[in-house]
């Protein structure tokens, strides 16, 4: 713990930060990292969390876990993941929650949040599992938040209507629409998947299309303009 706490203070030392204040008493605490406007904003959360001696864990794509930062991430709470095999989100968690990864650093039964980010799959993987294999490791009472990876266009926040999500209220099935841009984080139970799914895929024939279209018109310009 020591070890952890005296990386993450170094870690803002030397990129210039100070830490102010003491780490909050309370049992359960919402740390919010902000604002997000590059990946940066990752390795200061992960080290303002050690220096404060704050347990976290967070899981990272496995190639991220090689040397020279391995040891240090693991100490940071890493706990790496092999994105080239067909492991299952669902299973790790529940073998996390079993203690079969080892000691657990923040056991599932205190969660009272969950931030599902990545693949349209995964996150309705997670909100499906959440009343199934995982329910029994879980407080009921815990809140889920799935970062949604909606298609974009303009970013402009109710312009071009891109990123319009489909929820269904769970409890009255009433149907409701957000603008993704506005709000990318979005309660997990509520989110149409299969509406994200078939409008990602939309969009993907129209990236292809596009493709298609630039590859043949740039084909037919003269040299240079082909070159650019
Ligand atoms: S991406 Fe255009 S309104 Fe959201």
């Amino acid at each position: 713990m020591r070890t952890r706490r005296t990386l993450g203070r170094s870690f803002l030392s030397l990129t210039g930060w100070t830490l102010e204040g003491e780490a909050p008493r309370e049992k359960r605490v919402v740390m919010i990292a902000a604002p997000h406007t590059s990946n940066w904003d990752f390795p200061f959360a992960m080290a303002a969390a050690a220096a404060l001696e704050l347990p976290m864990a967070w899981m990272g794509k496995h190639t991220l876990f090689q040397r020279p930062w391995g040891a240090l991430l693991r100490a940071l709470g890493g706990i790496p993941i092999d994105r080239t095999k067909h492991h299952n989100i669902v299973q790790a968690m529940v073998a996390y929650a079993e203690g079969r990864l080892g000691e657990a650093a923040v056991p599932l039964p205190a969660v009272t949040r969950i931030i599902a980010i990545g693949s349209d799959r995964m996150m309705h993987a997670v909100q499906q599992a959440r009343h199934g294999v995982l329910a029994p490791h879980l407080t009921p009472s815990h809140v889920a938040i799935g970062s949604i990876n909606s298609p974009m266009q303009c970013m402009m926040k109710e312009v071009c209507a891109q990123c319009l999500q489909r929820h269904v209220d769970p409890a009255t099935g009433r149907e409701s629409f957000v603008f993704t841009c506005f709000n990318q984080d979005q309660e997990l139970d509520r989110v149409d998947f299969a509406n994200l799914r078939a409008r990602l895929r939309q969009n993907s024939v129209q990236e292809k299309l596009a493709d298609l279209w630039l590859a043949h018109v740039l084909a037919q310009a003269p040299a240079p303009l082909a070159h650019v």
